[in-house]
């Protein structure tokens, strides 16, 4: 795993932003795994930059969600695929089309979340997956305890993230799912390449349970471990709490500059 601690979110964002459009110069038709929520919101501000400019298109691609809340509509402006239609599709060049996501209103969720899998595959599997980190350590929805082998699933959020999750539901926190579907660990862990992001202080603690604790389900994030292409890109606020913090920056300034993340 590689762990790049950068000064800000910004100079953070700018070096997933670097790798992605790597990714997109060698395969137009690239598949991209998108995480909604607060952590992802400046990247996806640079990539609208860099389409705007010219730098960076992403007309080709294809792109799967990770995760829906179940029972909001696809319109309900709380719903991720009205969040990534309006932080992603408005913003760049992606065709709509070619953006997936899980049906939280679907009658048979389970055959929703079997058949989400099944288009993954016929896609090829995603090649960068873009990450954020609960703070109790969840990736995707996949709750502590979940399985390191789970595939996409119904699963109950816990008190705190339901807590954590009220900011993005103004004036109708009672509104608030407490049930999701997610790609589980095992469906995340066949990404070709992994980015987690993580900004601030309230990030510090999962970010060292997930980097530096045990593998353990307590913790899903720490399923990146497994991973041969994980790289967790966190500001410093974020690795306040790594022990080897130190050994993290000199790995990265001892890069041969041509060498990506
Ligand atoms: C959302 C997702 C979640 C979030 C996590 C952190 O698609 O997968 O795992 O990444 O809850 O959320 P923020 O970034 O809002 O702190």
């Amino acid at each position: 795993m590689e762990v790049v601690v950068v000064d800000s979110p910004e100079e953070g964002v700018a070096l997933v932003a670097d790798a992605l459009a790597t990714l997109v110069a060698r395969r137009v038709d690239a598949i991209l795994g998108l995480s909604t929520g607060s952590s992802p919101e400046p990247l996806y501000e640079e990539l609208g930059r860099r389409c705007d400019t010219g730098r960076l298109s992403l007309q080709g691609v294809r792109a799967f969600l990770l995760d829906e809340y179940v029972g909001l509509a696809a319109d309900d402006p709380a719903s991720y695929r009205t969040t990534i239609r309006r932080q992603v599709v408005d913003r760049l060049d992606i065709d709509p089309d070619r953006v997936s996501g899980l049906d939280g209103m679907a009658l048979d969720l389970s055959a929703e979340c079997r058949d989400y899998e099944a288009r993954i595959a016929a896609a090829g599997g995603v090649d960068l997956q873009l990450l954020g980190i609960g703070t109790d350590g969840h990736i995707g929805f996949n709750e502590p305890g979940s399985s390191l082998g789970s595939r996409t699933r119904i699963k109950t959020l816990t008190e705190q993230t339901v807590a954590d999750n009220r900011r993005f539901f103004v004036d109708r926190e009672q509104d608030v799912p407490r049930h999701v579907l997610t790609q589980g660990i095992g469906t995340i862990l066949e990404a070709r390449h992994l980015v987690l992001m993580a900004w601030g202080e309230g990030k510090a603690d999962a970010v060292a349970r997930a980097i530096e604790g045990p593998l353990t389900a307590l913790c899903p994030a720490s399923a990146l471990q497994l991973h041969p292409h994980a790289t967790v890109v966190v500001d410093v606020p974020a690795a306040g709490r790594l022990a080897l913090v130190d050994y993290y920056r000199w790995v990265y300034v001892s890069k041969p500059s041509w060498q990506g993340i």
